[in-house]
């Protein structure tokens, strides 16, 4: 469905032009998945504002923080638009919980991934069922997992196209736009915290440490939780 000269016209658009290139392309089956952190708040105020027709999603792993829940309150007031929520299935958490324990995660990276995709994983697989195109915030400078991913790519997986538009963002750059467009965020931003997760699993981080260095702290994995291993 995307030439070659597509993905050329995608890498010289600005956020808004790419967004519209994109919605230009298929008539619905473009979401959108925001985890509320200050990148999506940038494609969130983008969609939005514009009344983009795509479909914007948050999982709620049922382990966030209480400010999530503010900021996505203040989103909808805002912008007086919708932001589905997914939540995990009750018996998957259920039985994690009685058998594993409620804090397991810290005990192992095995434990640690089966909580991701109880919590995340598969409800992202639902929310992704019948979609076309999936946005994401994702930056190329964010770790080494990250540094080789493109703007625009087939996720052979889930048999759709992933469009990564601040793929080659600076973090400056994210920040000038949230300074630009008045966009709130995270309170929690302002206390050391920048990648934010769920709240057991995310502590703030001291001037000059990776910023993802407050994500599974107390892991030497790669800290990824499976939403974008491919
Ligand atoms: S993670 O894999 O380490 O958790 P990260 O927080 O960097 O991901 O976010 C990268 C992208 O994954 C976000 O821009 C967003 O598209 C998606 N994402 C992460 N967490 C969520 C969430 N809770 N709900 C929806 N999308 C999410
Ligand atoms: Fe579970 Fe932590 Fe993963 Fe959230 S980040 S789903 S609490 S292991």
């Amino acid at each position: 469905m995307f030439s070659k000269e597509d993905i050329k016209t995608l890498q010289q658009l600005n956020l808004e032009d790419g967004l519209q290139f994109i919605s230009s392309k298929f008539s619905e089956g473009i979401v959108f998945s925001t985890s509320l952190g200050q990148e999506d708040q940038v494609i969130t105020d983008a969609v939005f504002r514009n009344n983009s027709p795509i479909k914007v999603f948050t999982l709620d792993t049922g382990r966030l923080f209480y400010e999530h829940y503010d900021l996505l309150s203040k989103n909808n007031s805002r912008y007086q638009k919708k932001t589905e929520v997914y939540f995990p299935e009750s018996s998957d958490v259920e039985k994690y919980m009685v058998e594993k324990g409620v804090n397991a995660f810290y005990h192992s990276v095995e434990n640690r991934k089966q909580c991701c995709f109880i919590r995340k994983v598969k409800p992202l697989n639902r929310a992704l069922e019948n979609a076309r195109v999936w946005i994401t915030g994702l930056r190329a400078e964010q770790s080494e997992n990250r540094e080789n991913m493109q703007i625009l790519e087939w996720d052979e997986e889930r048999k759709l196209y992933k469009y990564n538009p601040l793929i080659s963002w600076t973090y400056q750059d994210v920040l000038n736009y949230l300074e630009h467009h008045k966009v709130q965020e995270l309170s929690l931003h302002k206390k050391g915290f920048i990648s934010v997760g769920c709240q057991p699993c995310t502590r703030a981080i001291a001037e000059g440490e990776n910023p993802r260095a407050g994500r599974w702290w107390w892991e030497t994995s790669q800290k990824e939780c499976g939403l974008h291993s491919n």
